[in-house]
């Protein structure tokens, strides 16, 4: 059995040579989930240390790259958590239905099924044509499936299901079209989505958006890196834009947490308040309101509409 503090000085080496020879910065990742993965790399590779791996990495990148993405999770799916694209429907489309021009960033977008839900849900909200949606990852294998939008048919059923459960009325096949193995997002939903590469630990501000959407990529994070990254959000947004996180992620204990107001605390929906960025333009739409209160605000548009 070897000691838990010579693993963490072979961990601890290993992340300074990756820093060094690549540049991606791991030393602030939650390190349990971290040495879990580690651990799983070894076994894949039949090494038995963690300091082998040192020598191979630095000199080979090919293997630096299927570390890389042993150590990123891009578990995701289409409408993933269905209430909270219900919420953006209900809540916060009255309020990008108020700019001229939308710009949504997806933080973290794996191989993009939210980033497609994303693009169906503004499409039926008749704002799609004046929406940019950009969506970045670390991880570029994960990157090129999210541009080609191809997904196993197996996963279709669940999707739908999300989808329905999320407020999607139309069929989703009118998104996409399939042969016997795959379903191909429609090229339509594709043309104001930008794919790119950001290392949220070390890659500067995407300024001036609406909403971002990172969900599921902090818990990876530790409290100093969840920190940096809140941060990075809080200055790309404009001011009472809003930040949607994932199930198990809060603003709760960050040090900007009183720069935003909460939304929708189930659906882990945030608002910048209004004196966040004095710098920034704002929403068209007035003042700051929870779920709750736009609840009675759309309510009563509905009846003056009718
Ligand atoms: C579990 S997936 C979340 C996917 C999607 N947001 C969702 O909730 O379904 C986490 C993603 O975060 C990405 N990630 C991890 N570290 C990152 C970093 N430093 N910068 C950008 N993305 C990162 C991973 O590559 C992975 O695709």
């Amino acid at each position: 059995m070897r000691k838990t503090g010579t693993e963490n000085l072979e961990i601890s080496l290993l992340l300074d040579a990756i820093l060094k020879q690549y540049g991606y910065d791991f030393r602030n990742y939650s390190q349990a989930s971290f040495k879990r993965r580690i651990k799983a790399f070894l076994n894949k590779k039949g090494v038995d240390l963690i300091s082998e791996l040192i020598p191979r990495l630095i000199h080979d990148k090919k293997f630096f790259e299927s570390l890389l993405h042993t150590l990123t999770i891009t578990v995701t799916e289409m409408f993933r958590d269905p209430p909270v694209y219900k919420a953006i429907r209900e809540h916060i489309v009255p309020v990008l239905r108020t700019y001229p021009f939308i710009r949504i960033w997806h933080a973290g977008c794996a191989t993009g099924e939210e980033v497609y839900s994303m693009a169906i849900l503004l499409e039926q909200e008749g704002l799609y044509e004046r929406s940019q949606i950009y969506a970045t990852d670390i991880n570029s294998d994960s990157l090129d499936t999210a541009k080609h939008g191809t997904y196993p048919i197996s996963a279709i059923k669940k999707y739908t299901s999300n989808y329905h459960n999320a407020g999607g009325d139309k069929p989703l096949s009118e998104y996409y079209h399939s042969d016997s193995n795959s379903i191909i997002m429609s090229s339509d939903l594709k043309k104001n989505i930008l794919f790119s590469p950001h290392n949220l630990v070390t890659d500067s501000v995407f300024g001036e958006m609406h909403l971002i959407i990172c969900r599921n990529v902090l818990i990876y994070f530790n409290r100093t890196l969840q920190d940096r990254v809140l941060n990075l959000f809080c200055d790309s947004l404009v001011r009472k834009g809003f930040l949607c996180l994932g199930d198990k992620e809060s603003l709760r204990f960050s040090n900007i947490a009183d720069k935003f107001v909460t939304v929708g605390s189930r659906e882990k929906l945030y608002q910048t308040k209004p004196s966040t960025r004095s710098s920034h333009f704002e929403a068209g739409a007035g003042a700051i309101l929870s779920i709750h209160e736009t609840a009675g605000v759309n309510r009563r548009k509905s009846r003056s509409t009718q």
